[in-house]
């Protein structure tokens, strides 16, 4: 695995080659003005996520999306080890501006494995938030269009997301529909 581009000792959840190898051709015309994952705008760089991130508001980020709770240094390794211990499983990805050392955007792509379809790989998007000062800039559509090709390239046979309804036309935009007769389910335990 090739050393964080960002500078620091520090240690990458999945092997940012993965993101490098994805063929973002056929998207780059959909992008005004345009952006890539090489690309993403100046000063930002699209890569895994890194332990050193607790320190560059990755938490904080998480919270204009939800309740993220309190997590220590300690909790953050423990999950972030625990993820990086599930191989080609957690592709939690996020976009940095290196300017000011800040994770200012993140998506995940979770697989998960199954018996059905042949085991099969069903890939599912998760937690996709862009911070307030640098929405509006495709920054949401390219975590977005990264993760499908992603969950595409790994032999994924579908991707699935949960959204409020007020965020249906957005994924709409990215292909993503209800199938009818399809209905997400769920029994909430905690808030
Ligand atoms: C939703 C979110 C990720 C979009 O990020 P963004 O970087 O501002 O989005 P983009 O600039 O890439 O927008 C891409 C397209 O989606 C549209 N769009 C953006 N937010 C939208 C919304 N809330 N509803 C409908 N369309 C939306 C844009 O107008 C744009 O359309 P265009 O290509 O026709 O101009 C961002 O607003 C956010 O983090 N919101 C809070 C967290 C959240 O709700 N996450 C989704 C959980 S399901």
């Amino acid at each position: 695995m090739e050393p964080p581009e960002n500078g620091c000792a520090d240690e990458y959840l999945f092997d940012p080659v993965i993101l490098k190898q994805i063929d973002f051709s056929k998207h780059k015309a959909t992008y005004k003005p345009m952006i890539s994952p090489a690309n993403p705008g100046e000063s930002l760089l699209l890569r895994p996520l890194c332990l050193g991130d607790f320190d560059r508001g990755f938490l904080q980020l998480l919270s204009q999306l939800t309740k993220v709770g309190d997590i220590s240094r300690e909790l953050f390794k423990e999950r972030f080890t625990s993820m990086k211990s599930c191989p080609h499983t957690y592709y939690v990805t996020v976009l940095e501006d290196t300017r000011i050392n800040q994770v200012i955007g993140t998506a995940t792509l979770f697989l998960e494995q199954k018996f059905i379809h042949t085991a099969a790989t069903r890939a599912r998007i998760e937690d996709v938030v862009v911070s307030d000062d640098y929405r509006g800039k495709q920054l949401g559509k390219l975590l977005l269009d990264v993760l499908t090709l992603l969950s595409k390239k790994l032999g994924s046979y579908k991707v699935t997301l949960d959204c409020k309804d007020k965020m249906i036309p957005f994924y709409n935009t990215f292909g993503f529909t209800k199938e009818e007769g399809n209905n997400f389910l769920q029994q909430r335990f905690k808030d």
